[in-house]
């Protein structure tokens, strides 16, 4: 799909207007135009700067003559922009069940995601958060992927600026505002690779970057780090720390107090793996996703 109808279709599905009027309009920005004569990234601009002012005139949004000169016009409403995306019919009714268990607009917004952030997603796994992520970073920000997945190609429309580079080389040294993590750490310890991955995180991201991670949690007492696919809180911190990152501050927005941690074949027993397959399926079904650890650390 070209660039042009790619931010058509995002203007609709995400940020609830027709841009078709204006994202063909070049408004001079001569300063973000591309050496090869793109001017893609004046375009998105044009067409937020569009939304702004649509909203400022009826729809209650900020007016774009109050922002400072140098704020992006979806800065103030970066929580709207993921509740248009969460809605978006290319996560798929499958994924959106999962948004009681996995509070992504909660837990982007606790890890400070901002519009014009270059993100780096680690193991995405199918692309669940990815598909939240790509479309509210496309106007004006960058996501990078270590890994490909199926809806990659599939949705090209929500995907297509979606960069995927290596696991063993996230990025340029120092060009990431944000590293995620979901429900992987916990691989990266069955392998012993942790320390390998986290200094690869500590090189990627910009000094005051943030890592946000996500992922199950042993109970407090459990004998380090953890077992059964669920990890130590204050095990991972120090590992993180260890790794040269400083910990900011940890949320129970992903906490789950009917989780045991207990289960015949761990955290996997619990949805959305059901390992046990229909075997007291009702039962683990109550009891929902894992109870999860969500942390916050900074690049000093
Ligand atoms: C539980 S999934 C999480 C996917 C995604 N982050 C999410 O939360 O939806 C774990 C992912 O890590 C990958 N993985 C498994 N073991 C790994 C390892 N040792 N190193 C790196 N990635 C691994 C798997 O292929 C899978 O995509």
């Amino acid at each position: 799909m070209e660039p042009r109808d790619r931010l058509a279709t995002l203007g609709r599905e995400v940020l609830g207007a027709d841009l078709s009027l204006v994202i063909d309009q070049d408004v001079g920005l001569g300063s973000e135009k591309r050496p090869g004569g793109g001017c893609m990234k004046a375009r998105r601009w044009a067409a937020l700067l569009c939304v702004s002012a649509i909203a400022a005139c009826g729809c209650g949004g900020p007016s774009v003559a109050a922002r400072p000169a140098n704020s992006s016009p979806l800065g103030d409403d970066i929580q709207g922009t993921v509740e248009r995306a969460l809605a978006g019919e290319w996560r798929g009714a499958e994924a959106r069940q999962r948004d009681v268990y996995r509070h992504p607009k909660e837990t982007l917004a606790f890890f400070g995601l901002k519009d014009a952030m270059h993100v780096v997603e680690i193991s995405p796994g199918s692309g669940w958060y990815t598909a939240i992520l790509a479309p509210v970073l496309a106007p004006s920000g960058r996501v990078t992927v270590t890994s490909g997945f199926d809806e990659l190609a599939k949705h090209p429309e929500i995907f297509g600026h979606v960069e995927v580079t290596s696991s063993s080389q996230f990025g340029a040294d120092g060009s990431a505002d944000m590293v995620l993590t979901f429900r992987n750490m916990h691989n990266w310890v069955g392998a012993h690779s942790e320390q390998e991955v986290l200094a690869r995180v500590f090189a990627v991201l910009k000094p005051g970057g943030i890592l946000g991670l996500v992922d199950h949690r042993a109970k407090a007492d459990a004998v380090p780090p953890g077992a059964g696919g669920y990890l130590r809180e204050d095990w991972v911190i120090a590992q993180v720390e260890k790794a040269g990152l400083r910990f900011v501050a940890k949320s129970e927005i992903n906490a789950n107090p009917r989780d045991t941690t207990d289960h015949p074949k761990g955290v996997w027993t619990l949805p959305p793996t059901y390992a046990l397959g229909d075997v007291d399926r009702a039962k683990y079904e109550a009891i929902g996703e894992s109870d999860r650890m969500t942390l916050k650390f900074v690049k000093p």
